[in-house]
């Protein structure tokens, strides 16, 4: 296993890092408190290549590789989870799903712009009464010739105010189950779509997350990606994916957190001395440090498998837990070390504590990444 990094990954790397302390930094706080989504910065970040990273040259896209997009994800999310999120959607459940299964009509038309971040693309599967337990999809996509009727509500739409381009999931023929499911493409402005409220959340503040509701939708029948029915299956195979770019979030939160505690304990003083001096700390960052590099060798070999070909449903999903376990963990000490400027917004680990709580949640929570992960052992 060897994870060094070529020139080009070194480049992404560095200029996603550069983008996130020059461009992200300022102004991190404001947009967490007032809850607000960066549409300039999105847009900077789309020309900079960061909303379309895998996909192909020939939609506007970057060509990279998993490898390269879990680095920038890393980066970015060090300084700003809300910006990281948005990316990670738009890149692995959007971008991805539409260039692995969608038509050639269909990247024309909406993966080119998704992919320079001209438009932003959501993924709607969550439901009122369908989170974990997916396949129990309540919204309905019916058949009538040449279109869709959609109806119902999904929850909790990251990028839900401000995306143009959503991946519906839909039940539309209930007597098959999950193998009745379809996914549709559905755009901003369409007759009966309406955005409901902005969620008021702890954690990535800035990102925009909404619940949307499905009022006898007229969706064309080209909109919907792969044959009848494929749905559920489209949704399991672009959230494996998905989870790696969410673990790659929950390294770099961890990582940012780190970073800043061994830099706030090499200048404040207890006690006559730096509290990096006092062991109770050193071995706090002693523990941090190791376990970021664990999590950072199941997410490189994760997004390693992806770029190999080889199945990364049981790597992803490792990944992923371990990360945001190792997330929360991480701000949590962080915050510690930093004592009551801890607690204080202008150190940044508080805001980084709250945002780590959620990659332990979105895109499968830790008890159902146990269940792939029990699964695959298994059936070994
Ligand atoms: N690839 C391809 N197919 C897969 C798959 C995968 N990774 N995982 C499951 N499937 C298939 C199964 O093979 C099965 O198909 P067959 O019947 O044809 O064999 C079908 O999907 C149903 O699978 P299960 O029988 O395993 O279904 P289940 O109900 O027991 O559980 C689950 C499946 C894994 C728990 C699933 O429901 C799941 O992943 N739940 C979590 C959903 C989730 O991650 N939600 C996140 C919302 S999106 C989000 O957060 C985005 C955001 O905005 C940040």
């Amino acid at each position: 296993m060897d994870f060094t990094l070529s020139e080009e990954q070194l480049m992404i790397q560095q200029a996603a890092r550069d983008f996130a302390n020059n461009e992200l930094l300022p102004g991190v706080i404001e947009r967490d408190d007032a809850q607000k989504f960066p549409f300039e910065l999105v847009r900077k970040m789309g020309e900079l290549g960061f909303m379309g990273m895998m996909v192909n040259e020939k939609y506007n896209g970057s060509g990279l590789d998993t490898l390269s997009y879990v680095l920038a994800m890393e980066e970015l999310s060090k300084i700003d989870a809300s910006a990281s999120v948005m990316v990670s959607v738009n890149n692995s459940l959007v971008c991805w799903g539409l260039q692995a299964f969608g038509t050639e009509a269909q990247k024309e038309k909406y993966l080119t712009r998704l992919s320079t971040g001209e438009v932003i693309g959501a993924f709607c599967l969550s439901e009122p009464e369908a989170g974990s337990d997916a396949t129990s999809q309540k919204t309905t996509a019916i058949d009538h010739g040449d279109h869709y009727i959609l109806n119902g509500t999904k929850n909790w739409i990251t990028n839900g105010g401000s995306a143009e381009v959503f991946l519906v999931i839909a039940q539309t023929h209930a007597e098959k189950g999950h193998k009745g499911i379809n996914v549709l493409i559905v755009e901003k402005g369409m007759e009966g779509f309406e955005v409901g409220p902005k969620e008021n959340k702890l954690g990535i503040r800035g990102s925009d997350t909404h619940s949307l509701n499905f009022n006898d939708v007229k969706v064309p029948k080209e909109n919907r990606i792969g044959e009848d029915g494929f749905g559920f299956t489209f949704a399991m195979k672009t959230l494996a994916g998905g989870r790696i770019g969410i673990a790659a979030q929950a390294l770099g939160i961890a990582a940012g957190a780190y970073e800043l505690a061994l830099k706030y304990s090499k200048v404040r003083k207890t006690f006559g001395t730096e509290i990096a001096n006092h062991q109770a700390i050193a071995f706090k960052l002693a523990d941090m440090h190791t376990k970021i590099q664990a999590a950072r060798n199941l997410v490189y070999q994760a997004a390693c498998d992806k770029d190999a070909g080889k199945d990364y449903t049981l790597s992803g999903a490792m990944a992923k837990l371990y990360a945001s376990e190792v997330a929360m963990e991480t701000t949590i000490e962080a915050v510690q070390i930093h004592g009551g400027n801890g607690y204080v917004k202008d150190y940044h680990v508080e805001r980084l504590m709250r945002d780590a709580k959620i990659t332990q949640i979105y895109e499968g929570t830790s008890e159902i990444q146990k269940i792939v992960i029990s699964r695959s052992v298994l059936k070994d």
